[in-house]
């Protein structure tokens, strides 16, 4: 066996290497994450997580509470690093936040003393990227989402759905390539969480964005998901990748398809009992 030298390449680079010959948007090879809690504990989030996804592809995510799934969004969105493996955008290692990847997550944080279109320029505000046209795309976006009339609201004057599809203008602002959501709708009654999966694919197949929403309803993963990604409890790693083969355009109608029911019991079969409990069913 060669010795290893000063020479040979890391682990790391080798992952790289190899799946930088690929034409994934975002790789995942052998990602790890280890947390030292306060008291030097280690904790192991992500254990050996590989996963692909192409260009416009929308995937879902879904696993038991604690096993890594906001980690692995941190993870992709530059916020926090691997601790070994290698995760990719456009072949290139995440080491940080970058302007094609945007994230929403379950809570708006949108600023109170902001207009909702204030609050939408904000990514270009930050910038000093304000311009007409920048003006143009958030009045524009808040008009495809429905918000056309309240531009000039403050966030307290909306209710916790109109704020969320804020936040979604908001991330759309400088038309980043990948939207990682972690569950946006989660906070939502069932009603409003219903028509923002409709409002989120109706975007979806006119902005063509890369998707990776984490949620904890199945339903909601198989409605809205090209594929839906099973996490198994910590270590989080992907314990099966289901893809969903229920035609677009899709509608609450899809709902009581009978194939959608058969792909919904498959993934909840993947759980045990105790931690069926642990999701909106
Ligand atoms: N900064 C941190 N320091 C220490 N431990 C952490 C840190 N962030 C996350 N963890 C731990 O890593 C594990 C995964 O956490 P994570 O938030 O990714 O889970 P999750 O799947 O998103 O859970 P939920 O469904 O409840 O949101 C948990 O055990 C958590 O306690
Ligand atoms: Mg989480």
């Amino acid at each position: 066996m060669m010795p290893f030298s000063a020479e040979s390449p890391s682990k790391q680079q080798c992952l790289i290497d190899a799946v930088s010959a690929t034409a994934n948007l975002i790789e995942v090879r052998g990602l790890e994450k280890r947390f030292r809690t306060r008291s030097g504990e280690i904790v192991q989030a992500l254990s050996d997580v590989n996963l692909d996804i192409g260009e416009n592809e929308f995937v879902s995510v879904v696993g038991p509470s604690g096993c890594g799934k906001t980690t692995l969004l941190r993870i992709l969105a530059g916020l926090e690093q691997a601790s070994d493996g290698a995760a990719l955008v456009a072949g290139e290692t995440i080491a940080e936040p970058r302007p094609d990847v945007a994230v929403v997550f379950q809570q708006a944080t949108l600023l109170p003393w902001n207009t909702v279109l204030d609050n939408v320029l904000l990514p270009v505000q930050l910038r000093g990227e304000r311009s007409r046209a920048s003006m143009d795309r958030a009045t524009a976006l808040l008009s495809f989402m429905g918000l056309g009339e309240f531009t000039k609201k403050y966030p307290f004057e909306l209710s916790g759905g109109m704020q969320q599809r804020v936040a979604i203008c908001r991330a759309l602002m400088r038309d980043p390539k990948i939207l990682l959501m972690d569950e946006p709708f989660g906070a939502l009654d069932a009603m409003t969480r219903e028509r923002l999966n409709l409002e989120l694919m109706r975007l979806w197949s006119e902005e063509k964005k890369t998707v990776i929403f984490i949620t904890h309803s199945i339903p909601e993963a198989v409605l809205l998901g090209d594929r839906v990604v099973v996490m198994s409890p910590r270590p989080g790693r992907i314990s099966a990748i289901v893809p969903v083969d229920i035609p677009r355009p899709r509608s609450l109608k899809t709902m009581s398809l009978p194939r959608f029911g058969v792909l919904c019991d498959e993934i909840r079969s993947m759980f045990g009992a105790e931690l069926q409990a642990a999701f909106s069913l």
